[in-house]
């Protein structure tokens, strides 16, 4: 993998958020655990290159997001959609995913996780998060059309974005 600077980030992430979508990896070289997120984005805070993503606390990942200070938002690209159905379909907690989906774990210098298949990496370290709340709302119908049934209220995490990584060959 090869560095890139923020500024040659170029893409238009709300299209590949929502449509191409992420893998939100957390956790050390030895226990880590990835999912699928279509809901987040990148942007510029406390004059810092973020990202914020959105987790419930039902999820595997969550746990190793609450315990590590860092988490990787890797984009495998249009060609790893299977990839991502099992891992937005499946749990950690009794699946393999890694081994279950061919995913090949990569680990940047400092140790987090990304994988051969991702074209690029944003890896981020925590800054804050916020559960979301049901007062908050100011649009009350989302608390039933996106909670209730579904699910709990997410978590928001906002992270700094501190290495871009993508493919030596782009
Ligand atoms: C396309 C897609 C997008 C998803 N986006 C999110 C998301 O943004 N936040 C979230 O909490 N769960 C999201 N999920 C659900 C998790 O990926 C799913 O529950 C996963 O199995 C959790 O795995 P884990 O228990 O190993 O963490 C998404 C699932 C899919 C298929």
């Amino acid at each position: 993998m090869k560095s890139l600077e923020i500024k040659e980030l170029k893409e238009n992430f709300i299209e590949t958020i929502s449509k191409e979508w992420m893998l939100v990896t957390s956790g050390t070289r030895d226990q880590f655990n990835t999912m699928t997120a279509s809901w987040g984005g990148i942007g510029f805070l406390w004059n810092k290159a973020v990202a914020f993503i959105f987790i419930r606390p039902e999820r595997y990942t969550y746990e190793f997001i609450e315990q590590n200070d860092t988490l990787t938002l890797s984009f495998l690209g249009e060609d790893h959609r299977s990839i991502y159905t099992l891992c937005g379909s499946l749990s950690g907690r009794d699946t393999d995913k890694i081994k279950a989906s061919g995913l090949i774990p990569l680990f940047t210098p400092t140790g987090n996780i990304t994988f051969e298949q991702a074209r690029l990496t944003l890896e981020c370290r925590k800054l804050y998060g916020q559960f979301l709340s049901t007062e908050s709302f100011q649009n009350r119908e989302f608390i039933e059309k996106w909670y209730g049934e579904h699910g709990h209220l997410h978590k928001m995490y906002i992270v700094e974005i501190v290495n871009i990584w993508v493919k030596k060959s782009q």
